[in-house]
């Protein structure tokens, strides 16, 4: 049974995933320059958190391999901070050596996804994960969480909430700041979200949580509004909907930034966000991947 709805925050943070989570899965060259002005234009829009790319092996996620050139040539705004993920210790030097300042690591809700998606186990993963937590603690490096394939995993179906929240509790035991519960596949209802936040709300304080959803069946927006009524108030978005995962298939974008914003604006609630240059921003990265931007709000906008 679902419990009464909490106040609506009157702040949120957006999470910008999309020149990692978004550009990972591209398959065609996407140059270092292109990143940078995704970058530098996701910043000047008023974003205080963008992923910027990964220290992963570029066997896996060749798209990844510049993000060391990449993070030599933004322009690092003050009061902004530069994410990258690091599935294990190899990635965190890589990360520490191009100047980051804060990391992701990256666990599942599922075995088969685990396996599929990092090589290992969930017990392994969080294994890996130990020396990473040492090492950031040491070089004073905020470290966050996520766990994938949490309402649902292409490989296994439905995924029980105590399994999401057993991986949550450990990621934020062993240190993680903030934990990011990913919708991979898309596949959540509205009250499927409330259930998860309220299972895993109970295990860890809901303001240490963040939703990130994929918009494949259209529920994106619905499941943050969902969140939100459950008190979460971090969300992590991809500008023009970029994204989807590499080893999660048929998972397509991420919800679109600027469609989040369009929601959250529309409910009175601070980002510090701007939207036209956040349209923008997807305006030009649409053009280089020659592709229309998957955000609705972007469409209608531009359409006018
Ligand atoms: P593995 O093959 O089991 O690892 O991969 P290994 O230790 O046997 O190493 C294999 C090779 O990779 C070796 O090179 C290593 O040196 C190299 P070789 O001897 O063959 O030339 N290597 C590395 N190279 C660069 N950076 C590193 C690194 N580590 C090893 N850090 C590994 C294990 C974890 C490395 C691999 O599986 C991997 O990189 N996976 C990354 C997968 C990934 O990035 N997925 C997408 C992100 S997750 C996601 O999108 C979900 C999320 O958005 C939330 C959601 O939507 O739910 C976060
Ligand atoms: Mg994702």
């Amino acid at each position: 049974m679902l419990l009464s709805p909490q106040p609506l925050p009157t702040h949120v943070r957006l999470v910008e995933v999309g020149p990692r989570d978004g550009l990972q899965n591209e398959a065609q060259p996407i140059s270092v320059a292109d990143k940078v002005q995704l970058v530098d234009a996701l910043s000047a829009a008023g974003l205080s958190y963008i992923e910027v790319g990964s220290f992963v092996s570029p066997k896996w996620v060749p798209q990844m391999a510049g993000s060391a050139e990449v993070f030599a040539q933004i322009q690092r705004k003050p009061g902004v901070t530069y994410g990258a993920l690091a599935p294990n210790l190899r990635g965190f030097e890589d990360a520490l050596a191009a100047g980051v300042k804060e990391v992701a690591v990256f666990a599942a809700a599922s075995e088969a996804f685990s396996q599929r998606n990092i090589n290992c186990s969930i017990s392994e993963s969080l294994e890996r994960f130990a020396p990473i937590m040492a090492a950031a603690k040491q070089n004073g490096i905020s470290v966050r969480g996520y766990v994938s394939c949490v309402l649902g995993c292409p490989y296994e179906g439905e995924i029980a909430p105590a399994q999401v929240a057993a991986v949550a509790r450990e990621l934020y035991a062993m240190g993680c700041y903030e934990v990011s519960l990913g919708d991979t596949i898309g596949t959540g209802t509205a009250g499927a979200t409330r259930h998860l936040f309220e299972v895993v709300g109970a295990q860890v304080p809901r303001a240490k949580l963040a939703g990130h959803f994929h918009d494949t069946y259209g529920q994106a927006i619905a499941n943050i509004y969902a969140s939100l009524l459950e008190g979460i108030n971090v969300f992590d978005s991809s500008i023009a909907g970029l994204g989807g995962c590499p080893y999660a298939k048929g998972a397509s974008g991420n919800v679109a930034t600027e469609d989040v914003l369009y929601l959250l604006n529309g409910l009175g609630i601070e980002t510090g966000i701007d939207l036209d240059a956040l349209i923008r921003a997807g305006q030009q990265i649409s053009q280089v991947l020659r592709r229309a931007t998957g955000s609705r709000v972007a469409k209608a906008h531009n359409a006018v």
